[in-house]
């Protein structure tokens, strides 16, 4: 890691374009105009957050002995947040502007002034970012509920029952993906800060003393899963929170950070919650929450050690690291280098043109294909245009079938980031294609190809 400070290869607005361009992610209610710093993922865009999903599933949980998953609700007994803390705590100071009444979080106002109109600013007060809804029929306060700002708390509520039923050992942690909801005042930067996102947390369990062990276990492990995924190390690192900046809950926290374009920003943060909510809910609920450590014969409250990850705030950084422009003859050549395994389409299928003889062999070819990854077929224009088209959704191969192919059975294969090129017998175009997304070289996965 280096202290590299300046913005990295591509601004927002190209990225927010080539998004919407491709299909990758929409404004959200767009033709009602819009509803602020709500996102739609299109086509592309759920297959890449599919796929960074599959793959923080894959590393945490599949790969891991010392890990189960949960899917809770969002909506939970309102006490869970009074407990929590958040219905005291979770809030942002708020300033409004006296002239405009824009309203914004403190720490995005610099010279004392309105951001916008340079009026004249109100005292700041909390505002709480929690969406508060009603559950039944009534609508009044002993009916409100809240969308959970966070996931973390349907694991900790449910600490008991997995326990029990899993039958874990301490170290081990609870993985849970979901939508997390908060009246952000000012969101912004695309899909970085919205009012509704997806979160990838963990809730790692373990007995107090050995926390900070862990700790420092998950701060390089979490590292380690964004550069593994083709994020160039130097554009990550960690920032070490500040007294005054800790959560409510946490004894310790570092994020990890992006280089955003616009600067460094936490893509994920890493917390030692301690026994903060365990005990929090076990005096709330009246419910013990706790472990029966056979070492010592007592009951303990384990510490936790939270990683929590965006998957909107991943989605972008892989988008940006990937985003690359070259300049050859025809132009300038856009790629996105996503790692096979987050790219949304694995294979383009390109006859060469819609000759009579080629189409059939070209849609039996993408119909074999199909059951095994996402594909695109594409015989509109020159096979030159199709091959951009597909760099710069990110597609790592293409198979172009030629006139040729009709004699000998066999293929293209390009490759989009070496643009290399091997003929293969359409009889082990499978096993090729996922030789090369396990990661082997062309030759290894093709041996008496050419
Ligand atoms: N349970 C701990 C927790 O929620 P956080 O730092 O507030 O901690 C964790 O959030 C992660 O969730 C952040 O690092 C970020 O990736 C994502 N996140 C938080 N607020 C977000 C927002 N408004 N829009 C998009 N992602 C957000």
């Amino acid at each position: 890691m280096t202290d590299k400070t300046s913005p990295g290869k591509v601004d927002m607005d190209k990225m927010v374009s080539l998004c919407k361009r491709r299909g990758y992610i929409f404004q959200s209610s767009e033709i009602y105009g819009g509803l602020g710093s709500c996102w739609d993922y299109g086509p592309l865009g759920v297959e890449l957050k599919r796929n960074i999903k599959d793959a923080w599933w894959k590393t945490n949980v599949q790969e891991r002995e010392d890990m189960v998953g949960l899917d809770s609700a969002i909506i939970m007994h309102p006490q869970i947040w009074v407990a929590s803390g958040h219905v005291e705590g979770f809030s942002d100071p708020l300033v409004e502007c006296k002239n405009c009444h824009l309203r914004w979080r403190t720490d995005a106002i610099t010279e004392g002034k309105c951001s916008s109109c340079g009026g004249e600013l109100t005292e700041p007060r909390m505002f709480n970012l929690m969406f508060r809804t009603f559950m039944g029929p009534v609508e009044e306060q002993a009916s409100t509920v809240y969308m959970r700002p966070e996931t973390a708390q349907g694991i900790f509520v449910n600490f008991s029952n997995v326990l029990t039923t899993s039958r874990k050992k301490l170290p081990f942690g609870i993985a849970q993906i979901g939508k997390a909801f908060r009246n952000e005042i000012t969101p912004g930067n695309f899909i970085f800060r919205s009012r509704e996102f997806e979160q990838m947390e963990i809730e790692y369990f373990v007995k107090p003393g050995n926390d900070e062990k862990w700790f420092n276990f998950w701060l390089e492990e979490r590292l380690n899963w964004y550069i593994k995924l083709g994020i160039d190390k130097d554009h990550l690192k960690l920032r070490h929170h500040g007294e005054d900046e800790l959560a409510h809950y946490a004894r310790d926290c570092y994020d990890i950070e992006y280089l955003f374009p616009m600067g460094w920003a936490e893509l994920e943060g890493i917390a030692n919650r301690g026994e903060f909510d365990l005990q929090r809910h076990s005096l709330s609920s009246g419910r013990a929450l706790n472990y029966f450590d056979e070492e010592t014969g007592q009951n303990i409250t384990p510490f936790v050690i939270e990683p929590s990850a965006g998957v909107d705030r991943s989605t972008l950084a892989f988008l940006l690291d990937a985003y690359e422009e070259e300049q050859d003859k025809e132009g300038i050549r856009v790629i996105l280098h996503l790692h096979p395994s987050l790219a949304p389409v694995k294979v383009a299928v390109l006859p060469l043109s819609r000759n009579e003889k080629l189409v059939p062999l070209s849609r039996e070819i993408w119909s074999r294909l199909r059951s095994s990854w996402m594909t695109q077929y594409d015989d509109a224009q020159s096979i030159g245009r199709r091959y951009r088209r597909q760099d710069e959704i990110g597609t790592p191969f293409c198979v172009t079938i030629d006139f040729q192919s009709l004699e000998d059975n066999a293929v293209t294969v390009r490759e989009r980031d070496s643009m290399q090129q091997i003929r293969v017998p359409i009889d082990n175009l499978k096993a090729v294609i996922a030789a090369k997304l396990a990661g082997e070289a062309f030759e290894e996965a093709n041996p008496g190809g050419s």
